[in-house]
C-alpha cells in the first residue's frame, strides 16, 4: 500500500510516518528529510537547495522527483508513506508515472486538517534526536520517559541519546512562508486526488494517539 500525507507545515506528517515506519514496516518517503540529509552532505543538491530552504520556499520539482526516484524501489514490500511530497501539481503527475512504472498507484492521500496558527507552536518548539530523528515538541510532545540527569540533559524515549537538533527554517517568519507556499503550491492538488475519490481528511489537532488511531481506521478499513 502506497500513500501520501497531505498536510501544512507541521500538521504531523513526519510523527505519523515516522510511528507507520515503526508499526507497519512501510518506508517514509521524507523529501524534506533527503534534502537536509544532502545539505548536510554538501552534495550538489543540498547545496543548490539550502538556501531555498532557509527561505521557506519550494525546491524544484526536478530535484525532489529525482530524490524519491532513487529511493521508491527500496519503499517496494510494506508500501511507501510520502511525506511532504507530492507538493505541486507537477510532482503529482511525475508520482504517478513513477508508480505506474512499477506497478504500483497511490491507495489513500490522506489530508491532515490543522488550525494554521496553532502549527506556529508546533514549529517553533520542535525539536529531534541528532542520532535517530525522534520528533519532539518542547511543550506539546516531550519525551515520554523524559529523563533529568545529572547535567540537566533530556534523553530521547526511542533511543537513549541525548543529543538534539532545532531545525534552522523552523522560525515563525519562515514557518509562515512556508504556509503560504503550501497554501498556494500545495493545497490545489487536493482536487486532483478527490476527483479520483483517494482523499481521506483526518482531524490532526487531535491528539498524537487519536490522529494515529484515526489513520490506522482508514488503513485497515
Ligand atoms: P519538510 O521537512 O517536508 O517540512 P514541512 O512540510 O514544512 O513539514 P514539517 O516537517 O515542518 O512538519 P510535519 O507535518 O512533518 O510535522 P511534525 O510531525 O514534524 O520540508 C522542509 C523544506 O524542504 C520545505 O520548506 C522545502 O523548502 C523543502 N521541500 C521538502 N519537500 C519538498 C518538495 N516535495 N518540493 C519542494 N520542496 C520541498 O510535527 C511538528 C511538531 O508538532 C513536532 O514538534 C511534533 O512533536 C508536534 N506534533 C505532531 N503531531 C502533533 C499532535 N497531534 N499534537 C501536538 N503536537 C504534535
Amino acid at each position: 500500500m502506497d500513500i501520501i500525507l497531505l498536510g501544512p507545515p507541521g500538521a504531523g506528517k513526519g510523527t505519523q510516518a515516522q510511528r507507520l515506519q515503526a508499526k507497519r514496516g512501510m518506508v517514509q518517503l521524507s523529501t524534506g528529510d533527503m534534502l537536509r540529509e544532502a545539505v548536510a552532505k554538501g552534495t550538489p543538491t543540498g547545496l543548490r537547495a539550502k538556501a531555498v530552504m532557509e527561505a521557506g520556499e519550494l525546491v524544484s520539482d526536478a530535484i525532489v522527483s529525482a530524490l524519491i526516484g532513487e529511493r521508491l524501489d527500496g519503499a517496494a514490500s510494506n508500501g511507501a508513506i510520502f511525506d511532504g511530497f507530492p507538493r505541486t501539481g507537477h510532482q503529482a503527475a511525475a508520482l504517478e508515472i513513477l508508480l505506474d512504472e512499477r506497478g504500483r498507484k497511490v491507495d489513500h492521500v490522506i489530508e491532515l486538517a490543522v488550525d494554521e496558527e496553532a502549527l506556529v507552536q508546533r514549529i517553533t518548539g520542535r525539536f529531534t534526536c541528532a542520532n535517530c530523528g525522534a520528533i519532539y515538541n518542547f511543550v506539546l510532545n516531550p519525551p515520554a520517559d523524559m529523563q533529568q540527569v545529572k547535567d540537566g540533559t533530556v534523553v530521547c524515549e526511542k533511543c537513549g541519546a541525548s543529543d538534539f537538533r532545532q531545525r534552522p527554517d523552523d522560525n515563525e517568519q519562515t514557518v509562515r512562508t512556508r504556509m503560504a507556499e503550501y497554501r498556494a503550491k500545495t493545497a490545489p492538488i487536493l482536487p486532483i486526488y478527490e476527483q479520483k475519490g483517494l482523499v481521506r481528511r483526518v482531524n490532526g489537532m487531535a491528539s498524537v494517539e487519536e490522529v494515529a488511531a484515526a489513520i490506522d481506521a482508514i488503513l485497515d478499513g
